[in-house]
């Protein structure tokens, strides 16, 4: 078994990824700056609270702890607000993750599994995206998503440095064996806000009915954190393993509206769902769905959560518990 660094493990998915290890036999440590994600997350033994740009620090981490590969979360994620302060995302995001490179080539550790997103493709041509679809990311969250894929390019052919891109698509649900869940703040994520409309009353938006869709509502690839958490794992024991770099889409395969969303809540819930028919919101393509076959013979990947409502049921499982512990 490895000991695995993973920045952002503070984080939704990076936490969920730190749990599985864990359940795995790995022996995990955890960097997170704290600047988004959340100290009750992670177990306080194995947190390191580091910026990615603190390099000297962050090489006698690795060196100290042995570190055999690195899980690379730490990240802006919010599409709007890249939209908004740019070059804080170029920063934070691609800044950030050269200088963790840096400070793995100086420790010795070349192998990395890096959290990459389906936002890279933009608006596709095509539905299911396979991976070699054009890159035309359109906010400069993805970009920066984009330029950090393209320097582990150059690090692999020049450095020998290994690594997988997962490229997400929408990741949801919560473990309930972990206690883990979703907590973003803002929360701007479809899910989250249906389950938070049924828990105070007040409407989630539906941002547009007039899309070319059977219902007029966004079609979009959800995948269950707990999935996506487990292809890390194949990810890392990949490159453990020898294996070489490579790129991945990881979904479902599978195609939601967010009406079929809304009424998944309300099935598993019993409760009825507020809701209003807003605006569409600015950049949103019309139906993103992954085909991520590649992922499933290369590296014997399988979603088995990918049912909507046992995805509902588990994030609405620890909204509840939330609440509950906030009050
Ligand atoms: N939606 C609503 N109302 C809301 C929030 C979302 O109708 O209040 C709709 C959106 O229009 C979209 C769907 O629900 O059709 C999902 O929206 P999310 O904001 O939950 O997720 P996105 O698909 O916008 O974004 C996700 C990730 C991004 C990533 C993107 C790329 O959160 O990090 O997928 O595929 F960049």
């Amino acid at each position: 078994m490895a000991k695995i660094l993973v920045t952002g493990g503070a984080g939704y998915i990076g936490s969920h990824t730190r749990y599985f290890l864990e359940q795995r036999g790995h022996s995990v440590m955890v960097v997170d700056n704290l600047s988004r994600g959340h100290r009750e997350l992670v177990p306080d033994k194995i947190l390191h609270v580091l910026d990615l740009h603190d390099k000297q620090r962050l090489a006698a981490l690795l060196k100290q702890e042995r570190i055999e590969a690195v899980i690379h979360f730490a990240a802006y994620i919010a599409v709007g607000e890249s939209t908004q302060h740019p070059e804080m995302y170029f920063a934070n995001n691609v800044g950030g993750s050269v200088s963790l490179f840096e400070a793995m080539i100086e420790a010795g550790v070349d192998k990395l599994v890096f959290s990459s997103t389906a936002a890279a493709y933009g608006t596709p041509k095509k539905v299911p995206i396979t991976e070699d679809q054009d890159i035309a990311p359109i906010n400069p969250y993805g970009e920066s998503k984009v330029m950090v894929e393209t320097i582990l390019d150059w690090l692999d052919r020049y450095r020998q440095f290994r690594s997988i891109s997962l490229r997400y698509f929408n990741a949801c649900g919560a473990e309930p064996a972990a206690g883990l869940g979703e907590l973003h703040d803002p929360e701007t994520h479809l899910i989250p806000l249906i389950l938070r409309a049924v828990q105070t009353g007040k409407p989630v938006t539906i941002f547009g009915d007039d899309y070319p869709t059977p219902d007029g509502t966004c079609i979009r690839d959800y995948i269950h954190v707990s999935d996506l958490s487990e292809a890390h794992i194949n990810a890392v024991e990949h490159l453990l393993n020898g294996g070489a770099s490579d790129i991945f889409n990881v979904g479902t395969g599978i195609g939601h509206t967010v009406k079929q969303v809304v009424d998944a809540v309300e099935k598993v819930t019993g409760k009825k769902v507020p809701s209003t028919i807003g605006p569409r919101r600015e950049g949103d393509p019309p139906s993103l769905v992954a085909d991520s076959r590649k992922l499933q013979t290369t590296l014997g990947w399988r979603p088995t959560r990918a049912d909507m409502e046992v995805i509902v049921r588990d994030a609405w499982h620890f909204a509840e518990a939330h609440v509950l512990k906030q009050k």
